[in-house]
């Protein structure tokens, strides 16, 4: 099969890029279950934009370096909330209904924000737009879609290029200089990938291969992410010699419900936005003389003070104070979920706990999303474009994955210059075959091994001397399976970016942003 854009990821990036770029060349988008299994499906909150008179873009960038501990790339940072509204109105003019009053967008807050500036749909954002972004892409005639069909590797070719061919090449592609050097940069040529689809391998030749893969939250045993967010992309990436970046960065969301959901059910900080507070068993409101923001400071601070706290007893969420009407109004999903399981938000406390919810860093790429490997692009939470820092402001992922998916589209033109060319196919395993079997019990270890290592604090001692040995085993067990499937492969990715994430947290030795040292 051979198509001008393969956009590997179903979640807003990938769909967003999708639509624009088939105005351009035959799009393909595989997915490894259905189109709306994203982590954008999961997203509560909303989309962080300067929409309102009272708010300036320098107060948006001020709070996105603060919530980073200042390690951001401040260009990009500025790169992305110069085109927030803009990315806004686009997915406005796609269908998309923001909540309103008199006419107005509503906008809510969060923590890290000086500003009311989040643009929401209900508790529920991020579902209506996939839900409208999903209805578009399948509506185009230049968008092929597979889904079950599980991407296995990147397929490259070598090429050299010298340093004049290179500048030509970007001069003709209007991209900005990239961030590596020309000689990294053009060493590789990524040619589509391989995947797995109804127990077939097929390979997917692509004139320029997006990876819009999302996050890592299922290496961790407690997450807010779906099951597909197992780090593929970045796996795929790191083995082709894509550069990596700020990945020992993982978030972990406060406020995931502490019950047992599987993933963890999310209590939007948007309840905190909207007048919630954080309380121990002796119902103290513990933030308050935390941080100036209170309930409100950055994820990081609040995610480790509620740790701290749960060493002497639960903690919970308190917005009793607010109306049953209003709240079955204004959080429908977080109601109804929390009613199911016997809690009524209007009279209950609601308790809470840290879980893994966002990966910071990944992928290394320049403001039009190139990777160090040509002809490979990356958006959204696979990538590292360094707007989060070392921690992410609420409601910049939407944002993030909006404007640089834009920016991609916008850059991109097909070259159609690939030859076919033969590629080894690894043998299909079945699904009960005894290594499949192992691997599932191997993809729990990692779970376990990261929960414990690479959480919330860590200990830098033990990840090199425990942590690390662990991971390389299990990466080593399943390397010398005699075959692959869809189970192994991703037990496999899940292990490779654990790796990766283990040793960038060794090799940070202070504590910065969500990476915080013992
Ligand atoms: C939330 O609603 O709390 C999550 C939004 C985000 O991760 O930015």
């Amino acid at each position: 099969m051979q198509t001008n854009f393969l956009v590997i990821g179903s979640g807003i990036s990938g769909l967003n890029f999708a639509l624009q770029a088939a105005k351009k060349g035959k799009v393909t988008i595989v997915t490894k279950k259905k189109l709306i299994d994203s982590n954008t499906n999961f997203a509560q909150g909303g989309i962080a934009a300067v929409l309102d008179q009272t708010d300036n873009f320098e107060k948006h960038v001020e709070d996105t370096l603060k919530a980073g501990a200042f390690h951001n790339n401040k260009k990009a940072v500025e790169f992305m909330v110069k085109n927030s509204a803009a990315a806004i109105y686009r997915l406005i003019d796609l269908g998309v209904e923001f909540q309103k009053e008199n006419g107005k967008l509503s906008l809510t807050k969060e923590g890290g924000h000086s500003h009311r500036r989040i643009a929401f749909v209900g508790d529920y954002t991020g579902k209506e737009i996939e839900r409208i972004l999903v209805k578009r892409v399948k509506e185009h005639p230049n968008i092929t879609i597979l889904e079950d069909a599980f991407a296995l590797k990147l397929l490259t070719q070598k090429s050299f290029f010298g340093e004049r061919t290179a500048r030509a090449r970007n001069k003709a592609n209007n991209l900005a200089l990239p961030v590596m050097s020309r000689s990294e940069l053009y060493n590789k040529t990524c040619i589509g990938a391989q995947i797995i689809r109804g127990n077939k391998i097929e390979n997917i030749l692509a004139d320029q291969t997006i990876l819009s893969t999302g996050g890592v939250g299922q290496l961790f045993l407690q997450t807010t992410n779906p099951s597909i967010a197992t780090g593929d992309g970045t796996a795929m990436a790191s083995q082709i010699g894509c550069k990596i970046k700020d990945i020992e960065f993982i978030q972990f969301h406060p406020t995931a419900l502490n019950k047992n959901t599987f993933p963890k059910f999310l209590i939007s900080e948007t309840v905190r936005g909207e007048g919630a507070k954080l309380v121990n068993e002796k119902g103290e409101n513990f933030m308050k003389n935390t941080h100036p923001l209170k309930d409100l400071a950055p994820r990081d601070i609040v995610a480790r003070e509620i740790y701290q706290q749960q060493k002497t007893g639960q903690v919970f969420l308190d917005i009793r104070h607010k109306s049953r009407e209003y709240l079955k109004k204004r959080f429908p999903q977080i109601y109804e979920k929390l009613k199911k399981l016997k809690i009524d938000m209007a009279k209950d406390l609601i308790p809470v706990t840290p879980a893994a919810h966002y990966e910071c860093g990944g992928i290394e790429v320049d403001l039009n999303g190139q990777t160090n490997v040509k002809n490979l692009f990356a958006f959204g939470e696979v990538t590292c474009t360094g707007v989060h820092g070392a921690n992410r402001l609420a409601s910049n992922s939407l944002l993030e994955a909006l404007v640089f998916s834009n920016q991609v589209a916008k850059n991109l033109t097909p070259n159609q210059k690939i030859k076919q060319t033969e590629f080894d196919a690894p043998k299909i395993l079945r699904k009960n075959s005894k290594e499949t079997l192992l691997a599932e019990k191997l993809k729990q270890e990692i779970k376990n091994i990261m929960w414990e290592y690479a959480g919330i604090i860590r200990n830098l001692k033990r990840i090199k001397k425990e942590a690390i040995p662990k991971m390389e085993h299990i990466a080593k067990e399943l390397k010398k399976m005699n075959g692959t499937n869809q189970e192994i492969a991703e037990t496999s990715n899940m292990a490779i970016t654990s790796i990766l994430i283990l040793k960038a947290a060794y090799k940070r030795k202070k504590s910065i942003g969500c990476h915080f040292v013992e």
